[in-house]
């Protein structure tokens, strides 16, 4: 690993410990049953698999596809939805899934997009948060692990497509040049 770039900062046991705790307190956050996941595509994937079944309550799983417009090049907060719902959400209470916050724009669009369907409620769960980079504030409900300014990869998370299928949580040494998608 160290000789491809890589350098472990939460091992595969943490996180699944972690998640697991996440997943006892959003099932005793909502007592009254069923919750609708909405996990953000594709960097949530793997989380929202161990997630989901950490959750004992009745739930139900959909996801979003989002792509960021000139991430590195403007804070404008563009964002477009590349996979909308497959359902409506309207008196559901939702809990949308991510891999990681970072500056909040792609977070503080979709929320604003998904309040318009008026849902009972919505909250955020995220694996991994980067507050020292936020620059829309984001309401996260749930976080897994605050991390500092450190490009990561792994567990779901890519550079270029690339270590999704990481079991760790690893910092790519280097970070990724500025101009590369994220
Ligand atoms: P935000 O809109 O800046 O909060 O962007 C969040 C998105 O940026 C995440 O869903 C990831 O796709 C990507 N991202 C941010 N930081 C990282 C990282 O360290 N590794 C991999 N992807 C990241
Ligand atoms: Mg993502």
């Amino acid at each position: 690993m160290e000789a491809d770039g890589l350098r472990i900062l939460i091992p595969a046991e943490r996180i699944r410990s972690r998640v697991a705790e996440m997943g006892r307190q959003i099932a005793a956050d909502y007592p009254g049953g069923s919750l609708r996941l909405i996990a953000i595509l594709k960097g949530a994937c793997f989380f929202v698999s161990d997630l989901a079944r950490a959750i004992d309550r009745d739930i139900s799983l959909d996801f979003m596809g989002i792509a960021s417009y000139g991430r590195n090049k403007t804070s404008s907060g563009e964002v477009r939805v590349t996979k909308d719902l497959d359902s409506e959400i309207a008196g559901l209470d939702v809990l949308v899934v991510e891999d990681i916050v970072d500056t909040g724009i792609t977070l503080s669009y979709l929320c604003h997009v998904l309040q318009q369907r008026k849902p009972r409620s919505l909250r955020i769960a995220t694996l991994l948060d980067k507050p020292s980079r936020r620059i829309k504030p984001v309401d996260v409900a749930y976080t897994g692990f605050q991390i500092p300014d450190e490009f990561v990869v792994g567990y779901g998370l890519d550079y270029a497509e690339q270590y999704r299928n990481l079991a760790d949580i690893c910092v790519l040494a280097g970070g990724p040049p500025e101009d590369k998608p994220r």
